[in-house]
């Protein structure tokens, strides 16, 4: 298998959900970073909504990511489409109506019900954003959104075919070393280590992902670099996090910081892309 370029993304599946960290702007940088060899597998241990996973398009995955919500969401979407593509249209775009569906109790509902959820408060709630507080309840209020796009079917269909491509896992990163085998190619987007003590955001589920984390990742980067994978990761420009991936090959790229409420936090920032090969 071999990167697609940038050009034939107009046929390609979109991210199908928004999710901080998400890294389609970041995709022509990238197009220079990916591996130029060809793989026979593609592991991605934080895969959130998924934008690197959905423009490589290989032939075969693992995603793993610890959000049950949004695995049921891949989940579903792969193996139930027509039943969640029914469920979707039912949606309304009221802020009663949005209260009352946040409100349930995502484990209580049909895996497809679940699914439906999610997507629908993904798209209709404030910035498009998925937020849990400690107790793991979803906290965004109503988006006002005048059109909110609620059922991309088209979209959903390519989301679906790609992810049949893949495993899907619902659990920690580390799950990644069962499935690591050389030649593999392995993107690591976790969340990242605060550029300052209040930038942080670790929300997307109710764990945190501190400094103790990140050693246990950079711990996993080293393995998967031992069995021979080409391994790639992404995280914030920090000393702590240039220390952790000392000797390794380090390059910034440039993002705008996709979601976030405040205007003057908009800028570009540098991130760094660390990778085991040149
Ligand atoms: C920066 S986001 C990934 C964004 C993704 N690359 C995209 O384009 O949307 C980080 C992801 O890591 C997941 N996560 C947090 N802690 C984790 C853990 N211990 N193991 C696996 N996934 C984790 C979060 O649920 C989130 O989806």
């Amino acid at each position: 298998m071999n990167a697609v370029s940038v050009t034939e993304k107009q046929i390609l599946p979109r991210p199908p959900v928004k999710w901080a960290g998400g890294k389609s702007q970041l995709l022509e940088q990238f197009e220079l970073l990916f591996p130029r060899t060809e793989y026979s597998l593609y592991l991605e241990p934080f895969v959130g909504g998924g934008a690197v996973f959905f423009h490589l398009q290989p032939e075969k995955a693992v995603l793993i990511d610890s959000s049950e919500e949004l695995i049921n969401f891949y989940l579903t979407v792969r193996n139930h489409l027509e039943e969640l593509l029914i469920d979707l249209r039912k949606h309304e775009n009221k802020a009663e109506y949005y209260y009352r569906i946040r409100a349930l109790n995502p484990e209580e509902l049909s895996p497809v019900g679940r699914a439906s959820r999610f997507l629908y408060l993904n798209k209709t709630g404030y910035n498009g954003l998925w937020r849990v507080n400690r107790q793991g309840k979803h906290n965004v209020p109503f988006g006002r959104y005048k059109n909110p796009k609620i059922v991309d079917e088209p979209n959903l269909r390519l989301v679906s075919e790609a992810l049949k491509r893949a495993e899907i896992i619902c659990g920690d990163f580390s799950l990644a070393l069962d499935h690591a085998k050389a030649g593999a190619i392995v993107y690591l987007d976790p969340p990242y280590h605060p550029v300052s003590a209040t930038a942080s955001f670790t929300s997307y589920t109710a764990e945190n992902f501190g400094e103790e984390e990140q050693k246990r990742l950079a711990e996993v980067f080293r393995e998967l670099d031992r069995k021979g994978c080409l391994v790639m990761l992404s995280n914030s420009d920090t000393e702590f996090v240039r220390g952790l991936y000392s000797g390794y090959n380090i390059t910034t790229v440039h993002a705008k910081r996709a979601i976030n409420c405040r205007a003057d936090r908009r800028g570009p920032v540098k991130e760094l892309v660390i990778r085991n090969y040149s």
